[in-house]
């Protein structure tokens, strides 16, 4: 194989380096191209940009394989914990039992946010989105945390790190409640990561909420399926942000941003919105499909398709059995889950969705296992975050400790108007 890559501009060859990552992807490395040639590439949404190398999160969309530092998600997803698996992602290995227990005993114990933050839930309305919420409550965290700022700061980037993951279930619970109009929960130290939120979630003063193991267990699958996804829109966004080194809060607020939109994380939301629409409007399903593929129409079928997936999503296919089992053991038939099976059917065995390989991705059936643990719709979005949180932060970390390390700045090709006199312009001529 090629190390180097010919490129001939103007009838001069320049040698581009090629590099080789541990799964042979390869790449042709253009860090010196604009310095030696005067030229820059272009490349909209990035369909061919690597940013960054990482060792963190391998996936090959060819073949539906995704694995976290290098262990298959099928593997983790029958025999690991949230935590466990955010450890993983963070510090690149798994946790010894010790660690681990040091680990949980870290996240419990730094669960309870400042009670003046707790004010600021009541300056939002009612029905402000859960995701704008957690936006602004995860950068205003960094106002009660300045002593520990700095990213270059092992210390500090320790302590932040665990502060967010520990925090981010009690603001999502409290948000939630307050939208309600329920007093909020705090945390129990003993009880563990998805135990304490949904207690906190779903508990009431008058009376106790009795925390059901499959609710737990379906809780921390979802989590774990959500946790990493290499460079996705959010975690380029939390990257990006953080190369200004721009403390992690900041970083982590901007990556909630990112993944609130539709054609992002925000299409967990859609999809059951429109499977609840199909439901209650009699709409048939080939219609929804026929409007997916006009292009007079805006509409896509959510949580159909992918960028990187382009034969099947292999999250999609653990959540799509996951979904029949937690709810035949929670005792629930429900009609979004045959709506959603039948709309599968339909899109896959049509000729637009075979040729543009558009397939169920992670977001299809997830909702309806959100749904049948009690998570109202416009929370979703919010669980998608709290499982994306140790991907965000591992991929943060492993940048920041790049000794390579530059401020992200891509740059344009200008397109607008060439040197132009105010006086004349302002005349119009
Ligand atoms: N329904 C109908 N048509 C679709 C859909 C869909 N869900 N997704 C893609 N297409 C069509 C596009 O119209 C386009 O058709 P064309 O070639 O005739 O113009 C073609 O398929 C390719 O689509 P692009 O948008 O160019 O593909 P891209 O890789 O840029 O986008 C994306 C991927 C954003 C996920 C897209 O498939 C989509 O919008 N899906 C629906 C939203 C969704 O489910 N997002 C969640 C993604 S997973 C995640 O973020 C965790």
């Amino acid at each position: 194989m090629a190390n180097v890559a010919i490129l001939k501009i103007d009838g001069k060859d320049y040698e581009l380096p090629i590099i080789e990552g541990s799964e042979k992807e390869r790449a042709i490395d253009i860090t010196k191209l604009r310095a030696q040639t005067g030229y820059i590439t272009i490349d909209s949404g990035y369909l061919n940009t690597g940013a960054c190398t990482s060792a963190i999160t391998f996936l090959d969309g060819e073949k539906g394989i995704l694995r976290y530092r290098g262990i298959p998600i099928e593997q983790l997803a029958a025999k690991s914990t949230f935590t466990e698996v955010a450890y993983l992602l963070i510090y690149g290995k798994l946790p010894s039992d010790v660690e681990l227990k040091k680990w949980n005993e870290s996240l419990t114990k730094h669960t309870l946010i400042h009670e003046d933050l707790k004010r600021l839930f009541h300056g939002f309305p009612k029905d402000g989105h859960p995701m704008a919420i957690m936006s602004c409550m995860m950068v205003s965290l960094s106002t009660y945390y300045q002593d520990s700022y700095d990213p270059l700061n092992p210390e500090h980037r320790e302590i932040s790190m665990i502060r967010l993951l520990a925090k981010f279930p009690t603001i999502a619970a409290f948000a939630y409640k307050k939208s309600i109009g329920q007093p909020i929960i705090h945390p129990i130290n003993k009880l563990d990561y998805c135990s304490n939120f949904l207690n906190m979630m779903f508990s009431v003063p008058a009376e106790e909420y009795e925390i059901d193991p499959v609710i737990v267990e379906a809780l921390n699958l979802l989590l774990i399926l959500h946790a990493d996804h290499e460079q996705n829109c959010s975690t380029s966004t939390v990257r990006l942000v953080g190369s200004s080194l721009a403390n992690l809060y900041s970083a982590i607020a901007a990556g909630i941003c990112a993944l609130w939109g539709p054609r992002h994380g925000g299409a967990n939301q859609e999809v059951l919105e429109m499977l609840t629409y199909i439901h209650e409007s009699g709409q048939k399903v080939s219609k929804m499909v026929e409007q997916a593929k006009d292009k007079n129409s805006s509409f896509r079928l959510s949580g159909f398709g992918h960028r990187v997936y382009k034969n099947f999503d292999p999250r999609a296919k653990i959540i799509k059995g996951a979904a029949d089992k937690v709810l035949s053991k929670l005792g629930i038939k429900d009609p979004l889950l045959d709506i959603a099976k039948e709309l599968e059917e339909v899109a896959l065995n049509d000729p637009y969705f075979k040729e543009r390989n558009l397939y169920p991705n992670v977001d299809f059936y997830s909702g309806i296992i959100y749904r049948a643990l009690g998570i109202p719709t416009n929370m979703f979005t919010v669980m998608f975050a709290m499982g994306r949180l140790p991907g965000w932060i591992g991929q943060w970390k492993e940048m920041i400790e790049d000794p390579g390390l530059k401020i992200g700045r891509p740059r344009q090709i200008y397109t607008g108007a060439t040197d132009t006199d105010y006086d004349t312009a302002k005349k119009g001529k």
